[in-house]
């Protein structure tokens, strides 16, 4: 187990890695179990948001899909959200509660099992106000049970914000969540110095996703005049 201490914005997180964590019936090593460059940038988009482009974290509701160790959804709670629900499968739940609990924000932030499509979980855990996932754009057959989810957290005004690793199978993945009526607004690459000069800020995009059944969703408030390109259709 390996201890990271991340900066978000001008306060620290604990993030516990468990890199000795496998499928039980594969036996391949769980993807979750680390945290990704994806989830650094989307945790310090979100610091940046906060700072810089009048997005108030300040007593929103939020979800993570697919949270792996969780770091994106801790930092939503540091930086003020009040109900944090960090969602994977279920061998990644007790490290997710162990980093809960090593940052102090179980006042805050639940724990949930979640796999994409199922009803099961995610009927109870309600709607929230900003949806969060990084580089859970792997397999393009998973896409819709994904989109399936996402439709159940949303509501009127929902914000989906997502990072990914470009990888050549990321176009796919968007493109199978288009086909699913979700528009997918790639953030402009002049977002970056919002992200810091990370070396990981190269290879990650930002994007944001607007629920199918919202027309009149803003996609994110003070960000519209950053944004590269409102219709993308077609990433490969
Ligand atoms: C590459 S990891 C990213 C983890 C974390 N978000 C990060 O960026 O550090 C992909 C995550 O998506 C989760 N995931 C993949 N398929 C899923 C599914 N069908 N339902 C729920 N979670 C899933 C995995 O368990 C894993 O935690």
């Amino acid at each position: 187990m390996v201890m990271r201490e991340i900066q978000v914005a001008d306060q620290s997180l604990v993030v516990f890695e468990l890199d000795d964590l496998c499928d039980s019936v594969t036996g391949r090593a769980l993807t979750g179990a680390w945290v990704w460059d994806s989830a650094l940038v989307l945790a310090e988009w979100l610091a940046a948001a906060q700072d810089q482009l009048e997005f108030s974290l300040r007593g929103k509701s939020v979800i993570e899909l697919g949270a792996g160790a969780g770091l994106p959804g801790l930092a939503a709670a540091l930086l003020g959200a009040s109900r944090v629900v960090l969602t994977d499968v279920g061998a990644l739940i007790p490290g997710l509660r162990k980093n809960v609990e090593a940052n102090g924000l179980g006042d805050r932030v639940e724990v949930s099992e979640l796999v994409w499509g199922s009803d099961e979980s995610v009927g109870e855990l309600g709607e929230f106000e900003l949806v969060l996932m990084s580089d859970v754009f792997f397999d393009a057959e998973d896409m819709a049970a994904l989109a399936k989810t996402l439709r159940k957290v949303c509501k009127r005004g929902t914000r989906i914000w997502a990072a990914s690793e470009g990888r050549p199978w990321t176009g796919e993945c968007l493109n199978e969540l288009e086909k699913e009526g979700f528009g997918i607004v790639e953030l402009a690459s002049e977002l970056a110095p919002l992200v810091g000069a990370k070396e990981e800020s190269d290879s990650v995009s930002l994007y944001s996703l607007i629920p199918p059944y919202v027309g009149d969703n803003v996609i994110a408030v003070g960000v519209s005049e950053f944004v590269t390109n409102m219709e993308p259709n077609n990433y490969e």
